[in-house]
């Protein structure tokens, strides 16, 4: 005997990104901002004078990568229970990608799912994290094991909270919008090289393209099985840099930074960029204070690393590389050797 459930369906999970002043927002809901003390104590006077709901909460974690965990997220859960939220309340995950990741997990598996929405207050988080539903946390396996996709129901993109950013964290957003334009858009990448991103009306045009970019990657391949792994250029090598560094000594934008100087070597020794091109983006990630250097101790156990990445397998490791500047290419087919022998200029004879 066979039972057949009929679940084929079309879902319209479109949502909308303003990028702009944040506008007035009307919740006839219960509403709970989950956000860290840092981000409440620069920024949420501020949101508070743009918000109206029926009931509104706030929820604090820890500020820190190493709170991105399950003991937050069972603080919040607790939080959200003991108000009695309920399947039509709403989460506004306000700050960082930290808290972006973590909010939408947890939207993700209140009472099987209810709706959020992202302020995003990191350059990092306005042009990446808070955009296409990619929500999570860490364990100790490692970063970002346990989550799941999650779109927010909008996202609000104010640049005016960036003004408080530290110039590392801003750094470590300008990788990312620069591995957007690497990967997808060379009329981007020449703007950026022309650019300065000090300017408030530059940055946030910079933005609204690598938001752009993304939203479209996100459309096409939504759940990853294929196209949106280009967003992950640079990192199974920042993965590997921030492993051994013990997550301490970059953010994960630097080590991207560092990733993207190693794929471009890769690509150059696959005959996908030329040199030229490769000095074109290490010359603009310098242009933002990214290290492009790393001291490799041991190349073999650098390669081995690349095995724990997720998009690995037991026999294959996965790379994303960039076809000349403005074009991407996702290959399982680089040698060893080959990956050696790039590994091998940043080691500690080179
Ligand atoms: P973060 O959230 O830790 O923020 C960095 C620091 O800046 C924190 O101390 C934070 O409190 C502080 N901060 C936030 N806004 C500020 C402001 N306006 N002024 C001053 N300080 C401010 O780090 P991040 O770089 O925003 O995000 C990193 C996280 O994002 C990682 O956990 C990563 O896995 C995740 N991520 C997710 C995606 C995705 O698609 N879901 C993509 C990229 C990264
Ligand atoms: N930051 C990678 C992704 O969203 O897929």
């Amino acid at each position: 005997m066979l039972v057949n459930i009929p679940l084929k369906r079309v879902v319209d999970d479109s949502y909308d990104i303003t990028i702009d002043t944040l506008p007035k927002l009307y919740f006839d809901t219960k509403v709970a901002i989950v956000t860290n003390p840092k981000v409440a104590g620069l920024h949420l006077g501020y949101l508070l004078s743009r918000i109206s709901a029926k009931e509104l909460y706030i929820i604090t974690v820890p500020d820190g990568e190493e709170y991105k965990n399950q003991a937050s997220v069972d603080a919040v859960l607790e939080s959200l229970f003991n108000h009695r939220f309920n399947r039509k309340s709403m989460l506004i995950a306000f700050g960082g990608g930290v808290i972006g990741d973590m909010t939408g997990y947890i939207a993700s598996i209140y009472q099987r799912g209810i709706d959020f929405v992202q302020i995003p207050t990191t350059l990092l988080s306005q042009v990446d994290a808070s955009v296409g539903g990619k929500t999570g946390m860490n364990n100790s396996y490692g970063k970002n094991l346990v989550g799941a996709f999650h779109q927010p129901r909008a996202v609000y993109i104010d640049p005016s909270f960036l003004t408080t950013l530290p110039l590392r964290e801003f750094g470590a957003g300008i990788a990312e919008i620069i591995k957007m334009a690497v990967t997808f858009n060379k009329d981007f990448f020449e703007f950026l090289e022309n650019a300065d991103l000090k300017n408030p009306d530059i940055l946030q045009e910079a933005i609204k393209q690598a938001v752009q970019t993304k939203a479209w990657v996100v459309g096409q391949d939504e759940k990853e099985h294929g196209l949106r792994a280009a967003l992950n250029y640079g990192h199974t090598f920042a993965h590997v840099i921030e492993n051994e560094t013990k997550y301490k000594k970059y953010l994960h934008g630097e080590a991207v930074a560092i990733g993207m100087v190693m794929a471009n070597k890769t690509a150059i020794k696959m005959g996908l960029m030329s040199p030229e091109e490769a000095q074109r983006v290490k010359s603009l990630l310098e242009k933002y204070n990214l290290d492009t250097s790393y001291e490799i101790a041991d190349v073999e156990s650098f390669y081995e690393a690349f095995y724990l990445d997720k998009k690995s397998s037991d026999s294959s490791i996965k790379f994303i590389l960039p076809r000349a500047i403005g074009g991407v290419f996702i290959t399982d087919a680089c040698s060893k050797e080959m990956v050696i022998e790039v590994l091998l200029g940043f080691g500690k004879q080179a």
